[in-house]
């Protein structure tokens, strides 16, 4: 058995003469969730579709679960399971047809797909809605059946596109949830979000922009590699005045307004604390509070774009 569920290395994908998939290289080792972040058209979807051996690298290679994309795709789809960015629903079928159907498709013994449904309804959280129309359920239950089609031959790999986009709040995290305990009874899944919370959670992530794998790594790590200086909040008084002091100090990567407060970066040994307390006083501002804060994915985000 392949110890490493996904390596993909150098993968490119062209269009014409428009470059999709820029040379990303990574790898994913089995049990390991994984989230692929980035803004719409950074390539994701591409990613997995070359994954799926749905679409031929124009250059590159990448193996799933030790075979190889280019040439073993029709071995590799049994045991992935994909849930496409449009995935399709029968809006005609209920709930139970709908996974009993696509159980079928991927090879499930016949005597054994009732129970499987049972059991798949259950995980998703649809036990008791097995009778609604697919067409019939609103956001949320859609992806939560769409997730369960996508594990019903139970695959080795989850790559899910987007899974969670459109859905509110307390689903999303019952989703990850859902996606959680998948992984810990030894699934592989890769997911793409452009949700930073979300990324927030995963083992390690990819951050994607314009084709190219910026930067690959848990959160924690990709913190300290890329977020350079100081995180600071602060309230001050009169608040927009603070603010436009803040934006034009040389020292300030970046200074914002959040809520009632702002959040300030600032350079690596700019000073801080002094430093903003000696600004915000030349602009006449009152301090009320300066704490540190916490570096989040979005100045990850931030500083490679940069
Ligand atoms: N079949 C295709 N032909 C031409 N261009 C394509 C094709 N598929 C994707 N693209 C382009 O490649 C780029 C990457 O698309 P992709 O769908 O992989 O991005 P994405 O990260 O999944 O975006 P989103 O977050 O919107 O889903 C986009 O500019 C898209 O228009
Ligand atoms: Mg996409």
């Amino acid at each position: 058995m392949a110890e490493m569920a996904i390596v993909a290395d150098g993968l490119v994908k062209r269009f014409g003469d428009f470059t999709a998939v820029d040379d990303v290289s990574f790898s994913v080792a089995r049990g390991e969730v994984v989230g692929y972040l980035g803004a719409n058209g950074s390539g994701k979807t591409t990613t997995m579709r070359l994954l799926m051996g749905l679409l031929r690298p124009t250059a590159g290679s990448a193996t799933v679960l030790g075979l190889d994309v280019a040439c073993d795709a029709e071995r590799i789809r049994p045991r992935v399971g994909y849930m496409s960015q449009k995935f399709a629903l029968y809006e005609d079928l209920t709930v139970r047809e709908n996974l009993a159907f696509y159980g079928g498709l991927y090879g499930l013994p016949l005597a054994e797909l009732p129970g499987r449904v049972v059991t798949l309804a259950e995980r998703v959280g649809l036990a008791g809605r097995e009778d609604l129309l697919a067409g019939e359920l609103s956001g949320g239950w859609r992806q939560r059946l769409a997730l369960g089609i996508a594990m019903v031959h139970r695959p080795e790999l989850l790559l899910l596109d987007e899974p969670t986009s459109g859905v509110d709040p307390a689903a999303r995290r019952a989703f990850w949830n859902l996606i959680y305990e998948v992984a810990e009874e030894g699934a592989t899944v890769l997911v793409s979000t452009h949700y930073m919370d979300e990324a927030e959670h995963c083992g390690r992530l990819g951050i994607m922009r314009s084709g190219r794998l910026l930067a690959w790594g848990a959160p924690a790590e990709l913190k300290r590699q890329t977020v350079q200086g100081e995180i600071w909040e602060l309230t001050a008084d009169p608040l927009l005045t603070a603010l436009a002091a803040l934006q034009a100090t040389p020292e300030v990567i970046e200074a914002d307004l959040q809520g009632d407060r702002l959040r300030v970066q600032t350079k690596g040994g700019a000073g801080g604390e002094a430093l903003l307390r000696t600004v915000l006083d030349a602009a006449g501002c009152t301090v009320t509070s300066l704490t540190p804060g916490e570096v989040t994915l979005e100045d990850v985000f931030l500083a490679l774009a940069r």
